[in-house]
């Protein structure tokens, strides 16, 4: 008999332009206090952040503290100042406005800072970050990667046209990043009818909508879709757990910082599909092979319309990165052994090895 459990961190608020509303819910939810806004330091940013800073103070809150030196991989120690500012700060209340990095280091600064309320509004479709407890950050003193539990978000406030700015190449990397949590759930040994429900349908709107996405980034419906799709399969992730391809995506970004976490899941999609398909019934192959087809199609013609260069990956970091990978703690939930030459095969199969 199959046994699982299933819950949901945080109370999920959708809807375009909620991000004016969140000087309101905080009172609906009687908040009071300092407040730290961790977010991203690029220019894109600031027409959302005047909104929210200004439903903060039509509703009283004066004291506001902005953080944004977080790198595209977050450091430990970028973590460290975000919370000596907070408490310098005595913030009580952290709202987190950005992609999954943000939201990331967010979670740690909320976490140690003892949070009294958190609020996650993602700026990108994809990483599932917003309704979860973990970061993953990098140690500065050895550049590895590292999964944290910190605290979920009290409310993962979903508003598509906070997602807009996203340039289309960004857009597809996310989107794909949102499709491998889906399609490593559905594969996996943590699934359950719950997690497959969410996972096959975000793969199925991945699919459906990322050209869109990409090509009319304006488009709020599609926008609305994306960020949708992310909602399920960031949940069944939570859920069902993960396997042997972000053992490798959470690993390299921490050699190489200028490859995405996205670009990595992208590149390592249909590879790792091969690699799992005779481990899942033929249920679930005849549901979800297809769809790693178009999604891979999408991807490739993207490659050549965007001129993105190839992941490539120096022998002697593989050699390092499939030890790591394979003793990673996704690996416990792949349909199939996680074993080094397994992560190797997939890094050679998935990018350029020099
Ligand atoms: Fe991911």
């Amino acid at each position: 008999m199959t046994k699982y459990e299933y819950y949901v961190s945080s109370r999920v608020m959708f809807g375009a332009g909620r991000t004016r509303e969140i000087g309101l819910i905080l009172k609906q939810y009687n908040q009071h206090g300092n407040i730290m806004l961790v977010t991203d330091s690029g220019g894109w940013v600031e027409p959302l952040i005047k909104e929210l800073e200004i439903s903060l103070y039509q509703e009283g809150f004066k004291s506001i503290v902005k953080y944004n030196a977080i790198s595209p991989n977050p450091k430990m120690s970028e973590c460290i100042r975000g919370i000596e500012i907070a408490k310098e700060n005595k913030s009580s209340i952290f709202i987190a406005l950005g992609g999954g990095s943000i939201l990331d280091a967010a979670k740690k600064i909320a976490k140690d800072c003892e949070a009294k309320f958190f609020i996650t509004i993602p700026t990108t479709a994809g990483t599932g970050s917003h309704i979860n407890e973990w970061s993953v950050l990098i140690k500065d003193e050895n550049s590895e990667k590292i999964s944290l539990q910190n605290i979920p978000a009290n409310i993962a406030l979903l508003d598509p046209i906070a997602t807009v700015s996203m340039p289309p190449v960004t857009t597809l990397f996310t989107g794909l990043d949102s499709f491998s949590h889906g399609m490593e759930a559905y594969f996996g040994t943590g699934a359950s009818i719950l997690t497959d429900m969410q996972s096959l349908k975000g793969c199925q709107m991945v699919v459906e909508n990322i050209q869109s996405a990409m090509e009319d980034g304006n488009n709020i419906e599609v926008r609305s879709r994306i960020l949708e799709a992310d909602l399920l399969t960031g949940n069944a992730m939570l859920n069902a757990g993960l396997g042997i391809l972000h053992c490798i995506a959470n690993i390299v970004p921490g050699f190489y910082p200028d490859y995405s976490h996205g670009y990595i899941c992208a590149s390592l999609l249909k590879a790792t599909a091969e690699f799992n398909k005779e481990a899942i019934s033929q249920e679930k192959r005849q549901q979800m092979l297809p769809l790693v087809e178009k999604i891979s199609n999408i991807f490739e013609n993207a490659i050549k319309k965007y001129d993105i260069k190839p992941v490539t990956i120096d022998n002697g970091h593989l050699q390092t990165i499939k030890k790591i990978g394979a003793a990673n703690v996704n690996g416990k939930t792949n349909p199939k052994k996680v074993t080094e030459d397994a992560v190797e095969k997939l890094m050679r199969d998935s990018f350029l090895i020099t």
